[in-house]
Parts: structure tokens; sequence; C-alpha cells
């Protein structure tokens, strides 16, 4: 098990978790390190301190989950806080009630922190204005997801020991991929060489991510990766466009075992989950224990969180 890091004299200035441009250099290099020796307990299912005995937390998810809101609830469980997950399909939202206002109601019961997902942008800024508990984003519409970000770099450091100097293939529906948005800016301060691959439609404007360079197709963008990182394609952003977006897709970019050929020989595929096997990635290559770190990744939500919450919340002790 890897030794506790020490804190940094200052930690989490920004006291929220919006964004990657929330954090400094220190704070994400702490975090992994944390996330690194949490990691450690989770793997040998040993207790963890229970630094976050005494606060509240709560997950209020505006949009579906499974990793990002079970990840973030076992995370809280694990350093001993107080969980609360908001059943948003049975609450009053559905009797008109505003999500500021849903919000603001939880924290009147006492939150030290809210986990919030939601499909509006603006809505975590908000919170974090009105509300006087640390608020961290867990998914914000196509912009941010800087807790996927930090557990993608968590696993990449695992596998391969440094982020620095490696290339990294993001691949598919970046134009509505809020993973996609954190990880390059995640990743490029850590010194990797990211690069957008996929078709033009799939691309975000050309005024956003001006430093990544976007290749229009597999066989250069993969071209020295050490990861592939497959996107979901998200249709339920698509609008009218859904319908289109993926034809032909799959065999001009879909990740298998062929195309991940293309990668360095040590490459690994990556991908935040949900799949949707046959779309972006094939369902064998997805399940090979050898090339696949999807599985990893999702291990490394639990640390990783564990890490997050554990800087917000602790902060100065
Ligand atoms: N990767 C991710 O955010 O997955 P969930 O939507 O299941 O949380």
């Amino acid at each position: 098990m890897s030794v506790r890091p020490t804190m940094p004299e200052e930690l989490l200035a920004a006291k929220r978790l919006l964004a990657v441009s929330d954090l400094s250099d220190s704070d994400i290099h702490y975090i992994l390190d944390l996330a690194e020796h949490y990691a450690g307990f989770v793997q040998r299912s040993a207790p963890a301190p229970k630094r976050l005995a005494g606060k509240t937390q709560i997950n209020l998810f505006f949009e579906d989950s499974t990793r990002t809101n079970l990840s973030f609830e076992l995370a809280g469980v694990k350093l001993g806080a107080d969980i609360i997950n908001v059943p948003v399909s049975a609450s009053s939202i559905h009797k008109g009630e505003s999500l500021v206002d849903t919000a603001q109601t939880m924290a009147a019961m006492g939150a030290d922190v809210m986990v919030v997902r939601a499909r509006e942008e603006a809505l975590h800024s908000t919170l974090d204005k009105v509300l006087n508990c640390a608020v961290v984003n867990g998914g914000a519409g196509a912009k941010e997801h800087p807790t996927q970000a930090l557990l993608d770099a968590a696993t990449i450091r695992a596998e391969f020991g440094d982020i620095e100097g490696r290339v990294i293939a993001v691949c598919g529906d970046v134009k509505h991929s809020r993973v996609a948005g954190s990880n390059a800016h995640l990743l490029s301060r850590l010194g990797a060489e990211v690069r957008f691959v996929g078709p033009a439609h799939l691309m975000p404007a050309d005024d956003q991510f001006t430093n990544i360079p976007r290749i229009d197709n597999l066989k250069d963008g993969l071209d020295g990766a050490d990861i592939a990182m497959a996107l979901r394609m998200q249709f339920e952003r698509m609008g009218d466009d859904a319908g289109t977006a993926a034809r032909g897709y799959y065999e001009e970019f879909g990740l298998t075992h062929d195309t991940i050929k293309l990668a360095k020989p040590h490459a690994r595929v990556m991908h935040p989950g949900p799949m949707n096997r046959g779309v972006e990635i094939d369902g064998a290559l997805a399940d090979d224990k050898e090339l696949s770190l999807i599985l990893r990744q999702v291990f490394y939500g639990v640390p990783t969180r564990m890490a997050c919450l554990d800087a917000l919340l602790t902060r100065g002790e």
C-alpha cells in the first residue's frame, strides 16, 4: 500500500470541484497520489480511515448514472460519511420544484458536500454560489466531468507508470462528450499528447480546444498512440442528428482487435462507459483482459472519488 501523501499547504483553494480548472497542479498530483493510496485499501478490502465521519454527503443526480453515482456513494461510505442519495424520480421536482430549490432544500438539511449531475451546464456554478456547502460536478451536460478525467489519469498512471509524453487518442463523439473535454484539459496539463480522432461532424466547434489536433481517420489517429480512448456515441444529446450520426462510424472508426493494431504494440483501450458495443467499440476488444482498461477505470472510480471528497472536506485540517 502506498504511503499517504502529504497534504499541500494550499489545497483546493477554489473549495469546489466543478471543472479541471478548479484544480492547481499540486491539487492534481495530491489527488492522484491519494487515489493511489486509497486504491490499496479498496484492493485489499481493508477499512480506510474514517476521515469523513460526521460529514454529510448528498448525491443529487438529475441525469442517469451507474458508475459515478455509485462510486461516489461507495467512496463516501468507505470514508465514514453520512450519505443521502436523493431519489430524483420520486422527488418534488415532479410537482414543479426547480433544480436549484431542490438543491437548496437538501443543503438546508445540513450538507457538507453535494455531488451533482445535471444536463444544465450552468447549474453547478449557480449552486456553488447559492449553497453553503462544497459542490462537486458529477457530470455537467456536454461540458465537464472532472472526476472522470481524474480517474482516467489514475488508471493510465497505474498502467504505464507515467502520463507525461503518452499519446492519447480520444476517439469518436467528442462534440457531445464532457469526458473528452475534461480529459483534454487534464491529460494535456499532465504532459500527455492528446488528439481527437473522428469524423468532422463529431468534432467540437473550431474555436474550442484549439490546442488539440483533430484527425479524421483512424490510421493516422492511432499512429503512435499509447491509449485509444473510445467515447460513447451520445445519441441523447444529438437531437435531430441522432438517427444519422453513427451511420458508417463503426466501419471507419470502430475500435476492434484489428484497428487497435494501428496504435503502438503495447497500446491499451479505454472507455468511460456506458458502452455502445458494436457502435464505437467491439465487445470482444472491450472484454479483452490484456488490452482493455475499462474495468480498471471503474475500479479507480472509487479511490479517486475518495481522494476528491477527502481533499475537499479535510483541507486545512
Ligand atoms: N462514465 C460515467 O460517467 O458513467 P455513468 O454515466 O454511469 O456515471
